[in-house]
C-alpha cells in the first residue's frame, strides 16, 4: 500500500518531484524514527545510517517532533540537514507527518528537484494524504497486534487443553485403577463369606442335629428351641450365599458373561416381578475385566429400571458384530427427558459412562417421557479381545 501511495506521489507533475520516497514507522516511547520501506534508488550507505533516525535530527527528526509539514529548498543550502552521504546529488525535500488524529504514527519524505516551485495546494493535500496514510498504518498495526494476541490465546488454550486432557487422561486411569481394586476386594470378600462363614455355620447345623439325637432333647421344649436354632442357621446361610453372590456372583468367574446376566436377570425378576428376556450368545466369551466392567454397567442399568421405570418388561440383547460389542437394556417403563442426564447429579449414568470408557466404548440412551426406556452400550472388539 505505501509503495502505491508513494508511487502516485511521485508521479505528479505538479509537485516537482522525483522518483524518490520513503517512510519511517515512529517510535514515540524511544523517541526514534524507523525506515520502514522506500521507493527508488538509494545507496545502500543511506539506507545503513537512516535506519534510525532521533527526533529532532535532520529534517525527518525534526518533523518528527513538531508534527508540522516541513519544505526545503536544497539538502547543501539547508542547515536543518544534517546529514551527509557520498556522492550525494542536490535536491529538495517534501517531509510529511503522518498523523491518526495526534498522534504521529510515522514520516513520509519525498525529494524534489531544488528549490522547486512549491505547489500552491501542496501542504493542504500532502497533510490529508498523511492523515490517510496514517490511519491506514494505524489500522495495520493494530491488526497485527491484534492477531499476535489472537495466537498467543490460541496457543494458551491449545496448551490448557493438553494439560487437561493429560489430567483426564490420568484421572481415568485412577478410576480404573480404583475399580480393580474395588472388584478384587469384592471378590476375597465374597469367597470368605461365602467358605469361612459358610462352613462354620454349616459345623454348627451339624452339631444342632447331633444335639437333636442325644437323649436330653426328648424333651419337647428343647427340641422345639434346637429346630428353632437349625432353621435360623439354614436361613443365615441361605442370607451369606445372598451376600457373596451379590458382592461378586460367581457365575461370572465360573461360567462367563452371558450366564451372569441371566443369572442377574432371574435375580432382578425374583426381587421386581419385572419380567426380564435375554437374549445372549452363550458362546461369547470376554476377558475378565471386560466382562466385569459390562456386567457392573447391566446391575446399575437394572437398578434404575427398579428405581424409576416402573416397567413391566424388560428386555436384554447382548451381541457382537465385526467391530463392537454392543449390550442393549430396554424397558417399557414411563421413560424421561435424555435432556436432562447431562447434569452432575446423574452419577449412575456418569458411573456408567466412565467404566464403558475403560473399554473405548460409550453409553446411549433412548428414552422419551411414556415411551419407555433403551440404555446402549457399545465398546469396540479391537481393545477387547478374550
Ligand atoms: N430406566 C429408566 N427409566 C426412567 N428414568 C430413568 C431410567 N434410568 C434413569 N432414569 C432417570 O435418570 C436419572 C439419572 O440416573 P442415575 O444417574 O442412575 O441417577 P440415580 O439413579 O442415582 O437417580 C434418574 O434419576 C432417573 O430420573
Ligand atoms: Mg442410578
Amino acid at each position: 500500500m505505501l509503495h502505491q501511495v508513494m508511487k502516485t506521489l511521485t508521479g505528479f507533475q505538479e509537485l516537482d518531484v522525483e522518483a524518490k520516497a520513503g517512510v519511517f514507522l515512529a517510535d514515540p516511547e524511544g523517541k526514534v524514527l524507523r525506515l520502514y520501506t522506500t521507493y527508488g534508488e538509494f545507496t545502500d550507505e543511506f539506507l545503513e545510517k537512516e535506519r534510525e533516525v532521533p527526533y529532532g535530527d535532520c529534517l525527518c527528526g525534526r518533523v518528527a517532533e513538531s508534527g508540522q509539514l516541513l519544505m526545503s529548498d536544497s539538502c547543501f543550502s539547508d542547515t536543518r540537514h544534517e546529514r551527509r552521504f557520498q556522492n550525494m546529488t542536490p535536491h529538495g525535500h517534501y517531509i510529511i507527518p503522518l498523523k491518526s488524529r495526534d498522534k504521529l504514527v510515522g514520516v513520509l519524505f519525498l525529494y524534489t528537484e531544488t528549490h522547486p516551485t512549491w505547489y500552491r495546494f501542496s501542504q493542504e493535500v500532502l497533510l490529508s494524504i498523511g492523515r490517510l496514510i496514517a490511519g491506514a498504518i494505524e489500522r495495520n498495526l493494530n491488526e497485527e497486534e491484534l492477531m499476535r494476541y489472537r495466537q498467543n490465546l490460541e496457543s494458551i488454550v491449545a496448551e490448557r487443553t493438553c494439560e487437561l486432557t493429560g489430567m483426564r487422561e490420568q484421572l481415568r486411569k485412577l478410576n480404573q485403577r480404583m475399580e480393580d481394586v474395588r472388584e478384587e476386594e469384592k471378590k476375597r470378600i465374597s469367597r470368605e463369606v461365602h467358605d469361612q462363614l459358610g462352613q462354620s455355620l454349616t459345623a454348627i447345623n451339624l452339631d444342632l442335629s447331633w444335639l437333636d439325637k442325644q437323649d436330653g432333647a426328648a424333651e419337647p421344649v428343647i427340641h422345639e428351641k434346637i429346630q428353632g436354632m437349625r432353621d435360623l442357621v439354614q436361613d443365615t446361610i441361605g442370607l451369606t450365599q445372598k451376600i457373596a453372590a451379590e458382592l461378586r456372583p460367581p457365575v461370572l468367574d465360573l461360567m462367563g458373561l452371558p450366564s451372569a446376566l441371566e443369572w442377574q436377570a432371574r435375580q432382578f425378576e425374583q426381587s421386581t416381578g419385572v419380567v426380564c428376556r435375554v437374549k445372549v450368545n452363550r458362546d461369547l466369551q470376554l476377558a475378565s475385566g471386560v466382562s466385569t466392567g459390562v456386567f457392573r454397567i447391566f446391575q446399575e442399568t437394572l437398578t434404575n429400571i427398579t428405581r424409576h421405570a416402573e416397567a413391566k418388561n424388560v428386555v436384554v440383547t447382548f451381541s457382537r458384530n465385526q467391530e463392537a460389542w454392543e449390550l442393549i437394556v430396554k424397558d417399557d417403563g414411563r421413560g424421561m427427558d435424555p435432556a436432562k442426564l447431562s447434569g452432575a447429579s446423574s452419577l449412575g449414568l456418569l458411573g456408567m459412562r466412565e467404566r464403558a470408557l475403560i473399554l473405548n466404548g460409550s453409553v446411549e440412551i433412548e428414552s422419551a417421557p411414556g415411551c419407555g426406556t433403551l440404555v446402549r452400550v457399545s465398546f469396540p472388539v479391537k481393545s477387547n479381545e478374550s
